[in-house]
């Protein structure tokens, strides 16, 4: 791993992860180097970014499921485990429109009123693409390919099914502006 990551996020993320969901672990290493090139890229703030994408999915890992919306309950662990910085722990409680999901769930006033968006676009579309541009395996891909993954992998009237399908148009729109914001590059 290289070496500017704050190495707290990993030293977490990897013992929640790495034993008991090996593919979570390669998809959060995936996000976290796409993460980790992005920002070089945007000139973001690369350890915040990196560190939310490092953590960004940490509650699947079963300990930690209490609602069993995975947003949720990963960053209140952060929060009230281990303190972890607020801003980080807001990204990840509302990585690529949570909100969304979080309404289906019933769970949106709740999260909403915990842990509010961050007032940082950049940022958190960032951290949504890396997610939506890494497969379950950590792998590159493109986000119309990730959506078409997840919508069969969930089935299309799942509540993950039904959630993505409406964050589609958001999510694309994602890519756009930070494909956009992005210095010309070979791609
Ligand atoms: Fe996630």
């Amino acid at each position: 791993m290289v070496g500017h990551e704050p190495l707290w996020a990993w030293r977490i993320a990897r013992t929640e992860l790495e034993a008991e969901l090996p593919r979570r672990w390669a998809h959060t290493q995936g996000v976290a180097s796409a993460a980790a090139d992005l920002a070089d890229g945007l000139g973001c703030d690369r350890d915040l970014l990196v560190a939310a994408a490092v953590l960004h999915d940490v509650g699947y890992a079963p300990r930690l499921v209490v609602t069993g919306f995975h947003p949720l309950d990963g960053a209140r662990f952060l929060r009230d485990e281990h303190q972890v910085d607020a801003r980080v722990v807001r990204l990840v409680a509302n990585h690529t429109f949570a909100l969304l999901e979080a309404e289906e769930r019933g769970l949106r006033a709740q999260l909403a009123a915990e842990f509010p968006a961050l007032d940082d676009e950049l940022l958190s579309d960032a951290l949504t693409y890396c997610d939506m541009t890494t497969t379950p395996d950590g792998a590159p891909t493109t986000p119309p390919e990730r959506i078409g993954e997840i919508v069969s992998r969930y089935g299309p009237d799942s509540v993950v099914g039904r959630f993505i399908r409406r964050a589609e148009p958001e999510i694309l729109a994602v890519a756009g502006r930070i494909e956009r914001a992005l210095p010309d590059q070979p791609r």
